[in-house]
């Protein structure tokens, strides 16, 4: 007798309402939609995006451009077929907008330059090569794979495991919005993708390499390129939400202050919350300040940030009713409290004088 599966009616029974809105893949190993564009003599590039058994040859210096056709996040593996000889190369650059499709660079992470592009040698012969941890890479569209040599080499498959919001089932989400206007639901929908994009494992935050050696007055011009890591570990636990997925991947108050009311009402990932706002409290000073942004930035004193702070954390309990959380953290609370009221004066406004505030640089008064 055939058991007729329960499946199909239960899967309809939990379907996320409005899911067709829903950018978040449901699986992490993600193929390239389509080619955007192929530069140079390469036979078959079809099957860089899945959509041939045959491998994808390059003869000589060349590149395809492959389009996931929305941000995504992670790291590549590249699939070779044929053994390659020792002088055979393949680079990787990224770019979130077409503007910046490149094959000598990827758009930028630091203050001036252009990223370096990842490069692959083959010693171990025909397999898989997934690039290093330290190369994750956090926010991009299109995917250029380069030979920069006269050697034929020929790849079966490129793909991407999507690393972003590691502690996620990606597209189950628990709240939902809904209008009568289609480009507004496009654009909640979108946000609330960001912020999936923007939680990141914690040991690979931004180590920022060129924090204060590169600065936007410096004039680096191709073929030179910038290199780039993803490293440094910015909190504890197994996510963290930070303020954006190619940079800064660290801990800014400020930009939580406006992701976490998505976050509450999409994912309701609060965890990642929690870990970002328990890092931001170990980091308070003795006065009660809390800190612009984490480690590897440096200490800074922002009136503004150390509120997104307290906001922060008064978000969190309205959308998690953590009460035990709170308790824990109560006197810290406290004392940011009492920092923030340090500087309103006898007219009642606060009179800030720190600098990093409004980002209206070196000005100050209430
Ligand atoms: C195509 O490749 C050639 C040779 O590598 C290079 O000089 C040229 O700039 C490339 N064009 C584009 C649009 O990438
Ligand atoms: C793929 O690899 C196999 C085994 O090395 C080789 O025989 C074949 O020619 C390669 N295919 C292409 C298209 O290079
Ligand atoms: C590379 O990994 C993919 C996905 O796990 C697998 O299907 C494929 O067989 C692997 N390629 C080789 C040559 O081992
Ligand atoms: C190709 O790129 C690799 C990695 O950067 C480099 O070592 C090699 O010299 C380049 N080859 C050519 C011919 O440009
Ligand atoms: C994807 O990367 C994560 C983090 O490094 C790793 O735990 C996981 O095994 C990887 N998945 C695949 C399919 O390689
Ligand atoms: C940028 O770096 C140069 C050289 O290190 C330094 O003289 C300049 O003051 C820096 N500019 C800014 C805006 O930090
Ligand atoms: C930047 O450097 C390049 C190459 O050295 C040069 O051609 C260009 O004029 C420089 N631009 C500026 C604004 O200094
Ligand atoms: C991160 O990677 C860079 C470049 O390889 C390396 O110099 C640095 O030591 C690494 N940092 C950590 C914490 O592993
Ligand atoms: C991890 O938590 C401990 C205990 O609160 C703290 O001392 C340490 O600084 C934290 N590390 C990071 C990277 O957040
Ligand atoms: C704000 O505070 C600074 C530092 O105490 C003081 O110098 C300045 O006069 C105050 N500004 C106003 C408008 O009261």
């Amino acid at each position: 007798m055939k058991v007729l599966s329960p499946l199909p009616f239960a899967a309809l029974c939990l379907a996320v309402p409005y899911a067709e809105y829903i950018y978040a893949p449901s699986e992490r190993t993600l193929v390239p939609e389509s080619i955007y564009a192929v530069n140079g003599s390469i036979r078959n590039p079809k099957a860089l995006i899945g959509a041939s058994k045959e491998p994808t040859v390059f003869h000589g210096p060349s590149s395809v451009t492959l389009d996931f056709e929305k941000n995504v996040a992670g790291l590549v593996t590249i699939d070779l077929n044929s053994s390659a000889s020792e002088l055979a190369f393949i680079g990787i650059t990224f770019s979130e907008s077409s503007l910046y499709i490149s094959h000598e660079a990827c758009d930028a992470t630091a203050d001036a330059g252009l990223d370096s592009p990842l490069w692959f040698s083959f010693p171990n012969g025909p397999g898989n090569y997934t690039a290093e941890l330290k190369h994750n890479r956090g926010g991009f569209r299109y995917m250029t794979v380069v030979s920069n040599t006269t050697e034929t080499i020929s790849l079966n498959r490129v793909l991407l495991n999507f690393t972003a919001a590691p502690t996620q089932k990606l597209d189950e989400y628990t709240g939902y919005f809904h209008s009568n206007d289609e480009l507004l639901n496009r654009i909640w929908y979108a946000g609330a993708y960001t912020n999936q994009l923007s939680t990141i494992d914690p040991s690979t935050g931004n180590a920022l390499p060129w924090y204060q050696i590169i600065n936007s007055t410096d004039n680096i011009s191709l073929p030179e390129t910038v290199p780039w890591w993803s490293n440094y570990t910015i909190s504890n636990g197994t996510s963290v939400l930070t303020d954006g997925a190619k940079r800064d991947r660290l801990l800014w108050p400020g930009d939580m202050s406006i992701s976490l009311e998505s976050i509450g009402v999409s994912t309701y990932d609060l965890y990642s919350v929690r870990v970002a706002l328990e890092r931001l409290l170990d980091l308070q000073k003795h006065d009660g300040r809390l800190p612009y942004a984490s480690p590897p930035y440096a200490d800074t004193v922002s009136f503004t940030y150390h509120c997104h702070a307290l906001n922060g954390m008064s978000l969190y309990f309205t959308y998690s009713g953590d009460k035990d959380w709170l308790l824990r953290y109560w006197g810290q609370y406290k004392a940011g409290i009492s920092y923030a009221l340090l500087s309103v004066d006898r007219t009642g406004l606060a009179n800030i004088t720190a600098s990093s505030d409004w980002l209206r640089f070196g000005m100050g008064g209430h």
